[in-house]
C-alpha cells in the first residue's frame, strides 16, 4: 500500500519506519527542510534504539522516502496519516492543534477521491471532527474518511511498542476504513494482537485516559514513598505487593523524580481543558498535576537540605527517563536551576542528552563521563536511570568524591550495597544510609 505520512517527528518516522518495514510504501514528509535533507542523507535527527538501522534497510528496499514536497505529495496520496506535534499551547494548557489544523487545509487543497486520513498525534476529543469539516468544506463532492488512531510508542522501545502493541484503537465506523486499517497493520493482526475499532471520539479519549491514568499511578506511588520514608517502610516492597494482585498489575509503579518527557504532562493537561470545556471537571487529574510540580521542586529542597549550600554537586543523568536524548519537562529542568540558584556548583553528565543546551540553559558544568562528575563533589545525584549508572565503580567514585553522598532519585542500587560500601545514601521510599 502506498502511504503517506505527513510530520517526521518521533511518532510519524517511527510509524513510516515500521510500515515500510511490513512492506508498505512510505513517503514521510515534513516541512523541515533541513531534516529531510539529513534524513535523505541516512542520518537520524533523534535517539531511538534501532531506528538507524530499520531506515537504512527500508531505503535500501526502496520503501521508504523522504520529502518536503508536501503539496505534490498529497495530490497522489489515498492514505495519509497526520503526525504532526501537538505541544501545549504557549499561553494556555490546552492541546496547540494549529499543525493539525494546517494539514487539514493542506490536505482539503490537494484531496484525491477516496483518500483516508488517519490521524496519529496525540488530539483532544472533537478534533477528527474538526478535521473533517475543514477538509469537506471544500471538497464537498469528493468521498474521503477522517480516521482517528492513536499511538502507544515509549521513546526508547517504539519500535518494539509498534511491532508488539498491547493494541491497536481505531475510530472509525466506515466499513472501507476499517478493512484498510487492517490491511495496514496486518503484520500485527496476524500475531493476534487485539485491535479495537470504536467511535472517533472514543479512539481520541482511549488515548488520553491511557497517559493520565499511567501519570496518575506514578504521582500515587511517589506519595507512597514519601509516606515510606518517614515510617521506615520500602516502596520498591509495596509495588511488588499491591502489583501482584491482577487487579493493580506492576507496572508504572517505580518511584521517582515525578513523570517527565512530551506526552504525560502535556496530555494530563490537555485532557482537564477538555473536562473544563465540556463542564466534566477531571479532578483527579488536577491533583495529579500539581503533585507532579511539587515533587520537583521538593526534591530539589531535598538535595539542598542534604548538601548544604556553596557546595559541589554532580548530576548523573538529565533526559526526562533513560534510553532517549529527549529533555522535555524532564525533572532535571526544574531541579537543577533550583540548585544553582542556591548557590550550588553543579556537574552534569549524561550519556544522550546534548552538551550545548544544557550549558547554554543551566549555566552549569558538563563533563563527558561520570566519574569527572563525582571528582571532589560533595553529592552524587541520580536523575535518570540509564544502564551505564548501574554499572559504576562506587568503590571509585568514593575515592574521588570529597564526600562520599548518593542521592539516588532512580532507586537503581541496593541499600545493602551502599551500607557496605559506607555511602551517606538517600533514595526514593527507601531509609536513609547514613555513616555518621
Ligand atoms: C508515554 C506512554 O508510556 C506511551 O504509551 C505513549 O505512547 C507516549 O507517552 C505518548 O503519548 O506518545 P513516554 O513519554 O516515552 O511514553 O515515557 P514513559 O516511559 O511512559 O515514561 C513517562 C515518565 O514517567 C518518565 O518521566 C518516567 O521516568 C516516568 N515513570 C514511568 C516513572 O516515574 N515511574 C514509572 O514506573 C514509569
Amino acid at each position: 500500500m502506498n502511504i503517506s505520512i505527513i510530520g517526521s517527528g518521533y511518532v510519524g518516522l517511527v510509524t513510516g519506519v515500521c510500515l515500510s518495514d511490513a512492506g508498505h510504501t512510505v513517503m514521510c514528509l515534513d516541512k523541515d527542510k533541513g531534516k529531510i535533507a539529513k534524513l535523505n542523507n541516512g542520518e537520524i535527527p533523534i535517539f531511538e534504539p534501532g531506528l538507524g538501522s530499520l531506515i537504512q534497510k527500508n531505503i535500501g528496499k526502496k520503501n521508504l522516502f523522504f520529502s518536503s514536497e508536501i503539496k505534490s505529495s498529497l495530490k497522489e496520496s489515498k492514505v495519509i496519516f497526520i503526525a504532526v506535534g501537538t505541544p501545549t499551547s504557549p499561553d494556555s494548557d490546552h492541546a496547540d492543534l494549529s499543525q493539525i489544523y494546517s494539514c487539514a487545509e493542506e490536505i482539503s487543497n490537494n484531496l484525491q477521491d477516496d483518500c483516508t486520513i488517519i490521524i496519529k498525534s496525540t488530539v483532544p476529543v472533537g478534533t477528527c471532527d474538526k478535521v473533517e469539516e475543514i477538509i469537506s468544506s471544500k471538497n464537498s463532492n469528493k468521498n474521503f474518511d477522517v480516521v482517528s488512531n492513536p499511538e502507544f510508542l515509549r521513546e526508547g522501545s517504539a519500535i518494539n511498542d509498534f511491532e508488539n502493541p498491547d493494541r491497536i484503537i481505531v475510530g472509525t465506523t466506515n466499513k472501507k476504513s476499517i478493512d484498510l486499517i487492517k490491511d495496514i497493520y496486518k503484520r500485527q493482526i496476524d500475531k493476534k494482537y487485539p485491535i479495537i475499532f470504536t467511535s472517533r471520539k472514543s479512539s481520541e479519549l482511549i488515548k488520553y485516559a491511557g497517559n493520565s491514568m499511567l501519570a496518575m499511578r506514578i504521582i500515587f506511588i511517589n506519595e507512597i514513598a514519601d509516606l515510606c520514608e518517614k515510617v521506615g517502610a520500602d516502596v520498591g516492597d509495596i509495588a511488588h505487593g499491591i502489583g501482584l494482585d491482577k487487579r493493580i498489575g506492576p507496572h508504572f509503579l517505580s518511584a521517582g523524580p515525578g513523570f517527565g518527557g512530551s506526552c504525560f504532562p502535556k496530555d494530563a493537561r490537555a485532557l482537564i481543558e477538555s473536562g473544563k470545556e465540556y463542564k466534566a471537571p477531571q479532578n483527579l487529574l488536577k491533583a495529579v498535576v500539581d503533585g507532579n510540580e511539587r515533587r520537583k521542586s521538593n526534591l530539589a529542597d531535598r538535595i539542598i537540605n542534604i548538601v548544604g549550600a556553596k557546595k559541589r554537586v554532580g548530576i548523573l543523568g538529565v533526559t526526562f527517563k533513560a534510553n532517549t536524548d529527549d529533555m522535555r519537562e524532564a525533572p532535571s529542568l526544574s531541579i537543577i536551576p533550583k540548585l544553582l540558584d542556591n548557590g550550588i556548583s553543579v556537574s552534569i553528565y549524561d550519556p544522550e542528552a546534548g552538551q550545548q543546551e544544557i550549558e547554554e540553559f543551566y549555566g552549569a558544568e558538563w563533563k563527558s563521563d561520570p566519574y569527572s562528575v563525582a571528582e571532589n563533589s560533595d553529592c552524587l545525584v541520580i536523575l535518570t536511570e540509564w544502564d551505564e549508572f548501574k554499572e559504576l565503580d562506587l568503590k571509585k567514585i568514593k575515592d574521588i568524591m570529597s564526600q562520599p553522598i548518593i542521592v539516588d532519585f532512580r532507586n537503581i542500587f541496593s541499600l545493602n550495597k551502599m551500607k557496605d560500601l559506607n555511602f551517606e545514601y538517600h533514595s526514593v521510599g527507601r531509609c536513609t544510609i547514613n555513616t555518621k
